[in-house]
């Protein structure tokens, strides 16, 4: 398979592709998706292909406009429309009781269906232009890091999707928070670019999923999400390591720097939670390399999009979650 690279200029060929059943990556502000139409089950089946993904993980559904979000639910809930006017586009996925026009493969057979309106244009106006709502997980193979850009989609995907759309890098730089509006008491599912503090100044207390491991049964969060090759430990006790191991540093501050280290990455010097959360993929991308045997990573301030930067190095981390 050839996959067709294509600019602003060319999504007209792009949401062609998608209506035809096609794959294709695109940029939403947080990370890349793979988008294909979420009303094709086979062109979903494409999706899980590509990115090796177990098909009990169920995808996210992009849409451009409220009328969509109609279509493809059975109700939604008075806490849901406050956050859609709140929040959309933006970074937050609500889990909405899905209707029959989305397949039960998208949500790996759940009542529920994730729905997210991005806030990149580029990504509304292909929504727009291929005319379906857009099945789209991270751009990316199985467990490994999110990519936020079109560089690193194409490291892992070129030759497996039929397309992707080159814009530039993520402003987020983090996947959406995800929340559960479909039980009894909303549920963070996954921290993310909509702090819980964001969320609960809308609608009042939010329950958070018990944390990674101790639940198996909650799709997709799995511990290995979002893991470099090289083992990464968080917050770690270095004394063990430093004789014979070529040791990565992957710092959240300028503070939290070391000597010794063959190769360093700051997230943010100053310790800005925002800057830190556009920085950590591409940063951990960097540090993934056969010349270095271990990283050390340090958590950012568990507060804000600290918490969600916080939960993805747990989730990458050899000595979280095991
Ligand atoms: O920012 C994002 O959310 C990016 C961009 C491309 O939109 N997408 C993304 O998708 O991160 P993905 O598939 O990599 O992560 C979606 C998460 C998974 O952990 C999945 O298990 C969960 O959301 N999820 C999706 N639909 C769900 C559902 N119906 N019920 C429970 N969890 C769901
Ligand atoms: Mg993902």
């Amino acid at each position: 398979m050839r996959t067709t690279v294509y600019y602003q200029n060319s999504l007209k060929e792009a949401a062609e592709c998608l209506r035809c059943g096609g794959t294709v990556a695109f940029p939403t502000e947080t990370v890349y998706g793979l988008g294909a139409d979420a009303t094709n089950s086979e062109a979903i089946a494409k999706v899980f292909e590509a990115k090796k993904r177990p098909s009990f993980d169920p995808l996210i559904v992009h849409v451009a406009s409220l009328e969509t979000v109609q279509e493809i639910t059975t109700e939604i809930p008075a806490a849901a429309q406050k956050l859609m006017d709140a929040f959309w586009p933006g970074p937050l996925t609500l889990i909405l009781p899905k209707s029959d026009i989305i397949p039960d493969i998208v949500t790996a057979g759940l009542p529920g269906v994730g729905v997210r309106m991005p806030a990149n244009p580029i990504a509304r106006e292909l929504i727009e232009l291929s005319g379906r709502p857009l099945a789209a997980p991270s751009a990316n193979l199985f467990t490994h890091t999110s990519p936020t850009s079109a560089q690193v989609v194409l490291s892992m995907l070129d030759g497996r999707i039929d397309g992707i759309v080159d814009e530039g890098s993520c402003a987020v730089g983090i996947e959406s928070s995800v929340l559960s509006l479909a039980g009894e008491r909303p549920t963070l599912f996954r921290p993310g670019g909509v702090t819980r503090a964001m969320i609960e100044a809308v609608i009042g207390p939010v329950d958070v999923a018990p944390p990674i491991g101790q639940d198996s049964h909650a799709p997709g969060r799995l511990s290995k999400h979002y893991a470099t090759t090289v083992p990464l430990m968080l917050n770690a006790n270095w004394e063990n390591y430093t004789e014979a191991n070529r040791i990565a540093q992957l710092c959240f501050a300028d503070t939290d720097m070391r000597e010794g280290c063959v190769a360093t990455e700051v997230l943010s010097p100053k310790g800005d939670l925002i800057e830190a959360a556009q920085n950590l993929y591409a940063a951990m991308r960097r540090l993934d390399r056969d010349d270095i045997d271990i990283i050390f990573a340090t958590a950012a301030p568990e507060e804000g999009l600290g918490i969600a930067i916080n939960d993805r190095l747990k989730r990458a981390a050899s000595n979280f979650f095991q």
